[in-house]
């Protein structure tokens, strides 16, 4: 039996083939799970995830539009899932925003408020907002997870704002395992090696990120959408069932170097 077997969830972040949450899909379909989707309103960012999940396999998706911005979109997604399947059993979060303005070395200490306060919103407060939404519809227990970087933990040049946001992410991680728990859902955050996506290359001297990684890194290697994927796999599905308020580091080990 594969480990997803007879699971259903939400996947937040498909934009196009190289996201992490295209790579997270790949894998939970693999594993034999089945997944929901949203878009970005309009018709060109349906077009794209639509394109994204053709390359997975996907062709007829259950696809909802939603900015994560709107308490309204968010409402109107979980209502759907709740009256179309009644319930779900996990939760992938990936996705972030922040003004790239403001992504760029030396850029941090004169961030806006506005900046500021959106790439906390849609970086941090969205996972808490779709737990919130999501739990009530798992009514068997569950299994959420959000995608973090290195950034949140020690200051990383040109991550400035974002990183703020991710620290953020990882102590909401925290308190909703704490919360959740008792419901048997558990909460884990995935804190990724640098991939070469589209959000990645909004961050000033990402390149040099990359290339430092790769010589650095104990496994000499940048990590892939699929390394990703196998960890949400293990994370989303029974195997993991003992997991929960943890950081779980799929970075070639760079985390663990005093550089
Ligand atoms: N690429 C990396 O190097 C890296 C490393 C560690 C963590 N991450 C994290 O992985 C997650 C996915 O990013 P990615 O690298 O796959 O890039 P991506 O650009 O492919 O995905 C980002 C997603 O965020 C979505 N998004 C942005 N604003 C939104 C909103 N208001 N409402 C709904 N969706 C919104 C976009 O539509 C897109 O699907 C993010 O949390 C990112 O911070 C990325």
């Amino acid at each position: 039996m594969k480990i997803l077997e007879g699971k259903r969830g939400l996947v937040v972040g498909v934009m196009n083939d190289r996201s992490a949450a295209t790579g997270i899909t790949q894998s939970v379909l693999k594993h034999g799970g089945q997944c929901l989707f949203t878009h970005l309103p309009g018709e060109k960012n349906e077009r794209r995830v639509r394109g994204a999940l053709e390359s997975c396999g996907v062709t007829d998706p259950w696809l909802q539009p939603m900015d994560a911005g709107s308490d309204e979109q968010m409402d109107a997604a979980f209502a759907r899932i709740a009256r179309e399947f009644g319930t779900i059993d996990f939760l992938v979060h990936s996705i972030a925003f922040a003004d790239k303005e403001w992504l760029k070395e030396g850029m941090f200490t004169g961030t806006p408020r506005q900046v500021f306060t959106q790439a906390m919103d849609i970086s941090a407060f969205t996972y808490a907002a779709m737990a919130n939404r999501a739990a009530p519809l798992m009514a068997n227990g569950g299994s959420m997870i959000a995608l973090s970087y290195y950034g949140a933990e020690k200051a990383v040049p040109g991550y400035n704002v974002m990183g703020v946001a991710k620290a953020a992410l990882e102590a909401t991680n925290r308190y909703l395992a704490m919360e959740l728990g008792p419901k048997n859902i558990r909460c884990n955050v995935i804190s990724a090696g640098p991939m070469r996506t589209l959000s990645a290359m909004a961050v000033g001297g990402f390149g040099q990120i990359l290339d430092w990684v790769e010589k650095k890194a104990p496994l000499r290697r940048n990590i892939t959408t699929d390394d990703v994927g196998e960890a949400a796999a293990f994370l989303l599905s029974p195997m993991g069932n003992g997991v929960t308020g943890e950081v779980l580091y799929v970075d070639s080990g760079y985390a663990c170097m005093g550089l």
